[in-house]
C-alpha cells in the first residue's frame, strides 16, 4: 500500500500581516509549501495532498503541478477538519503523513526514519522546548508511554509543565484514519475538531503510539511572522553555505551569501561576501565572483572573473572572461572565451566574440560581435526605433572609437575602424575607417556670451 502525504496549509496566517496567504511567502525565493511539497516528492509517495482553504484559489494556482491533489477546506475547523477534507483524494488504506505548509524545512532524513517499518502505528514527531507555551503537549504515563496529546488551552496546570510537544507532523495508519477522524468533537476550549485527538482513539484501540525526534531542531520551526520567517530563512541559507564549503567552494563568510535556486560549482571556486544566487547558476573551476553581485539563471566558464556589484541574468560567460566592476548582463547574452565587458556596460540578447571587449559605459543590445572587437567608452546600438527592435552586426576585430551609436539594422564590415563620435547609419566597409562628423573648426575672438549687466537706478 502506497504513503500519502497530506499537506496542511489552510490556515490564515494573521500574523503574516500580509495579503499573501502565508504558505506561498518565498524562503530562498520559493513559497514556503514548495518546500514541503519538495520534501514530501523525496518519499515517492502514491499521492500528495495539499488542505487549502485561506487565501482561496491562489494556492493551488501557484503550485499546480500534475502529481498533486488540492482540497479546499471551508470554513477552517480545525487540523482534523482538514485532514478530513484530504480523505476523498488519497489511496484508500495507504498510512497518512501529515505535514505543515508553513514548517519549510523538516528533512527527508527525519522523515524517511518516520515513515520506515510497517504495521499499525502511529507515530509522531516531537520535540522538547523549554518554553513549551502554546503548543500541543504529549502526555506520557508512568511507564513512559505516551497517552494523548493535550492543547495548551485545554491543558491542566500540571500539563502544562511538560517540555515535550507536538510538532504536528505525524504519520497515521490509513486502514483507522477515517473512523478516528469521524469521531472527532468540536467539544473544547477552541471549539475545533482536533487531529491531536485521534491520539487517544489510537491508544484505546489499541495501537501502538511512538514518538520520533527530528534530527535537528530547526526542521520543526514553523512560520507565524514574518520574524520567524526571516529566522528560517538565515538557518536554510547557513545551511546551503555550509554545503558549499563542504564542497570546496571557498565563502569569504558563510553568513553573507544567498542562494535563491540552486548554485552548483566546480574546483576553487571563491564567492565574496553579499552575493545573492537565484534560479540556476553554474560556476566552472576558478571563477571568482566579487562582491554584491547578483546572479540569475546563469552558467560562467571557468576562470572567469565577475567583479563586484555586477548583476548578470540569463547568460551564458565561457572561460576566462571579466565582467565588471558594475556590469549588467542581461538575457540572451553569450560571451565566448576572454571577452572583457567593463563598468557600466550593459549587454542584452546578443553573442561576443572571444577576445572582444567593451571596458566602459556601452550599450550593447541585439547585437552579433565577432573576434577581438573594441568597442569605446560610450557606444551605444541604437536597437529600438520606437516600434521595433533591429539586430546589429559587428564583424571580427572592428574597432569602434569611443561615443559612437551604431544605428540598427547595421552591419559594421570585418576588420573596419569607426572614428570617435560617430553615428552610423549604414553598413560599413570592411578595412576601412569610417567616420560621420563634422569637421573641428574654430571661430576666432569669438566671444562667450555674458549676461547684461544690471542697471543701477
Ligand atoms: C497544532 C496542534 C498542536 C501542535 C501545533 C504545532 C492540533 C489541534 N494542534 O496547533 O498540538 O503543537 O500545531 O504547531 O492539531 N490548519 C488547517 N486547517 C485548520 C487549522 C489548521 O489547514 O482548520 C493548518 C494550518 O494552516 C497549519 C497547521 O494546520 O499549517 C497547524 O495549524 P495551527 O493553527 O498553527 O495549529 P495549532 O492549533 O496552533
Ligand atoms: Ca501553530
Amino acid at each position: 500500500m502506497g504513503l500519502n502525504v497530506v499537506i496542511l496549509a489552510a490556515g490564515q496566517g494573521k500574523r503574516m500581516h500580509s495579503s499573501l496567504p502565508k504558505v506561498l511567502h518565498p524562503l530562498a525565493g520559493r513559497p514556503l509549501l514548495a518546500h514541503v511539497i519538495g520534501t514530501a516528492r523525496a518519499l515517492k509517495p502514491a499521492r500528495i495532498c495539499v488542505v487549502y482553504g485561506h487565501g482561496g484559489e491562489q494556492v493551488p494556482a501557484a503550485l499546480a503541478a500534475s502529481d498533486l491533489r488540492f482540497a479546499k477546506q471551508e470554513p477552517q475547523l480545525g487540523t482534523g477538519h482538514a485532514l478530513q477534507q484530504a480523505l476523498p483524494e488519497l489511496e484508500a488504506g495507504g498510512d497518512v503523513l501529515v505535514l505543515y505548509g508553513d514548517v519549510p524545512l523538516i528533512s527527508v532524513a527525519t522523515l524517511t526514519e518516520l515513515i520506515a517499518g510497517g504495521g499499525e502505528r502511529v507515530r509522531l514527531v516531537t520535540v522538547k522546548l523549554s518554553d513549551p507555551a502554546g503548543y500541543g503537549r504529549i502526555v506520557r504515563d508512568a511507564k513512559g508511554e505516551i497517552r494523548a496529546i493535550v492543547e495548551q488551552k485545554d491543558a491542566s496546570e500540571e500539563q502544562r509543565r511538560i517540555a515535550e510537544i507536538n510538532t504536528g507532523i505525524m504519520l497515521l495508519p490509513g486502514t483507522r484514519l477515517a473512523a478516528w477522524l469521524g469521531r472527532l468533537s468540536n467539544r473544547n476550549a477552541q471549539g475545533e475538531y482536533y487531529l491531536t485527538d485521534v491520539i487517544a482513539m489510537a491508544i484505546a484501540d489499541g495501537v501502538h503510539v511512538e514518538a520520533r525526534a527530528p534530527a535537528a531542531p530547526w526542521e520543526v520551526m514553523g512560520v507565524n511572522t514574518k520574524e520567524q520567517l526571516a529566522e528560517l530563512e538565515r538557518i536554510h541559507q547557513r545551511r546551503t553555505a555550509s554545503g558549499l564549503l563542504d564542497a570546496g567552494v571557498t565563502l569569504t563568510d558563510p553568513a553573507r551569501i544567498d542562494v535563491r535556486g540552486e548554485l552548483r560549482c566546480a574546483t576553487d571556486v571563491r564567492i565574496d561576501v553579499n552575493c545573492v544566487f537565484e534560479g540556476e547558476v553554474e560556476l566552472g573551476a576558478g571563477v571568482n565572483i566579487g562582491a554584491n553581485c547578483v546572479i540569475r539563471n546563469t552558467r560562467i566558464g571557468a576562470a572567469t572573473r565577475v567583479e563586484p556589484f555586477s548583476f548578470i541574468d540569463g547568460a551564458i560567460i565561457s572561460e576566462n572572461c571579466i565582467i565588471g566592476p558594475y556590469a549588467r548582463i542581461r538575457p540572451g547574452t553569450e560571451l565566448a572565451n576572454d571577452v572583457h565587458i567593463g563598468n557600466f556596460v550593459e549587454v542584452k540578447a546578443s553573442t561576443i566574440g572571444s577576445g572582444s571587449k567593451a571596458n566602459h559605459l556601452a550599450y550593447i543590445g541585439d547585437t552579433s560581435m565577432g573576434r577581438d572587437v573594441n568597442v569605446g567608452a560610450g557606444t551605444i546600438t541604437c536597437n529600438y526605433d520606437g516600434a521595433d527592435k533591429h539586430r546589429t552586426v559587428i564583424e571580427d576585430d572592428v574597432f569602434i572609437g569611443s561615443d559612437t551609436q551604431l544605428v540598427a539594422p547595421v552591419t559594421v564590415g570585418r576588420g573596419s575602424t569607426i572614428g570617435a563620435g560617430s553615428t552610423i547609419t549604414r553598413d560599413t566597409p570592411p578595412g576601412e575607417l569610417t567616420l560621420s562628423r563634422t569637421k573641428q573648426t574654430s571661430i576666432a575672438n569669438w566671444k562667450r556670451p555674458r549676461k547684461a549687466a544690471k542697471r543701477t537706478k
